[in-house]
């Protein structure tokens, strides 16, 4: 079936596109079947990324050009019958318009040449103006709702202000993130204080993307799993909490739905659920009929296939989405996605045989 079905009185009021499964599952609404789609959905796995980042010369260029921005945005929802587009931006946008000097070189990830290490760095840092320092980034939204013509709802987000605090600390990735932590424990207000300024900063970079057109926000909380229960709590939890009451949550009558996803965060789906969210990203290592028995009728869930399963044979991809919708169970409340993003050595016919899969198996769950 193709996903171009009108608008009907049970619809309105939950979306402005053709295509509304993404937004009835992540409201818990009847949909006809599983939406899907994958977290990196535009990235190197695909030749006609790979192409238009040569074009843009290097990745942060392509970020910063809404025109290839939103050419990289609508690539994989054209090549697969995907349920959403998500921006093509990256969680760093905002540290680098605070003047930290962001590079990201192939292979070796992020890095900043200005990392902030103490009161006075973090004194001096400002919260960046969405349309100003990061205009590229609302053109780029503004543009990709004009280029998608409602065909699939728009998918904006952020890191959440722990994993951007993590990367402004460190300077770069890290297994063990031992400088952040280091000021976590030794000077714990200086961490908060830090906090503060991106927890704002992430509220008015959120509210901006919204009433540029994004239709859904997500939160990226790539490294909350690194931190102690208690530590979970106070540093990473609470300041998106304060994010979550702060966003627009509705325009027009139409609610935009929050995800919240903490990899590593299976210990706390209980708390994580009580945050406001709307929805919890899972990564691949929890239970997803277990996440969804502790959670019950307070929030959906999106996820969860190991990405790693993308290199196995398309036979047994369809096996493990099978394992993965049965594991959720009948009725709504799940957007298919990977646990995590899918990784560049990717064949992308094995995407492709992933969407089949969740269109064909998942209709008898909402039967
Ligand atoms: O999902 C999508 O398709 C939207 C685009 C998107 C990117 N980054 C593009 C990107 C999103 C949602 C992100 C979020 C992001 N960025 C996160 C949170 C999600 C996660 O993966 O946990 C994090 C931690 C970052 C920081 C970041 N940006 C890293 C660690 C890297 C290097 C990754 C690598 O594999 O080298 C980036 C760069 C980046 N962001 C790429 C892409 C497509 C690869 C850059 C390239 O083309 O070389």
């Amino acid at each position: 079936m193709k996903s171009t079905e009108p608008l009907t009185d049970e619809n309105q009021g939950v979306s402005q596109s053709n295509n509304d499964r993404l937004l009835r599952a992540l409201l818990r609404q009847p949909v006809d079947r599983t939406p899907v789609w994958v977290m990196r959905q535009a990235g190197r796995y695909l030749p006609e990324y790979r192409a238009t980042r040569k074009q843009a010369g290097d990745f942060l260029t392509l970020c910063k050009t809404p025109e290839l921005a939103c050419k990289v945005t609508l690539q994989p929802v054209e090549r697969f019958e995907l349920d959403a587009a998500i921006l093509f931006s990256d969680i760093l946008t905002i540290p680098d318009a605070m003047g930290l000097g962001l590079t990201i070189n192939e292979g070796e990830g992020p890095r900043f040449a200005r990392p902030v290490r103490s009161r006075r760095d973090i004194d001096a840092l400002k919260i960046p103006d969405p349309e100003g320092e990061l205009r590229y980034v609302m053109d780029a939204v503004r543009l990709i709702r004009a280029e998608l013509g409602g065909r699939v709802p728009l998918i904006g987000f952020a890191g959440s202000p722990w994993t951007l605090a993590s990367y402004m600390v460190e300077g770069q990735g890290s297994r063990e993130f031992t400088i952040t932590k280091t000021m976590l424990y030794n000077d714990s207000g200086t961490m908060e204080r830090l906090l503060e300024i991106v927890t704002a900063s992430v509220i008015d970079y959120l509210n901006a993307q919204i009433t540029a057109g994004v239709q859904v926000v997500m939160l990226f909380d790539t490294w909350g799993g690194l931190l102690s229960t208690r530590a979970y709590d106070r540093f990473s939890l609470t300041p998106m909490r304060r994010i979550i009451d702060s966003l627009i949550r509705n325009i027009d009558d139409t609610r935009i739905p929050i995800v919240l996803f903490t990899k590593g965060g299976g210990q706390w789906l209980e708390q994580i659920a009580d945050s406001g969210c709307d929805a919890i990203g899972l990564d691949w290592t929890v239970d997803i009929g277990a996440a969804r028995r502790r959670v019950g009728d307070r929030v959906a869930l999106q996820g969860n296939l190991d990405p790693a399963v993308l290199h196995a044979s398309p036979d047994r991809i369809r096996d493990e989405v099978k394992a993965v919708l049965d594991g959720f169970g009948h009725g709504t409340g799940h957007v298919f996605n990977l646990g995590h993003g899918i990784q560049p050595s990717v064949n992308p016919e094995h995407l492709g045989a992933l969407v089949q899969a969740v269109r064909e198996l998942s209709v008898s769950y909402h039967e």
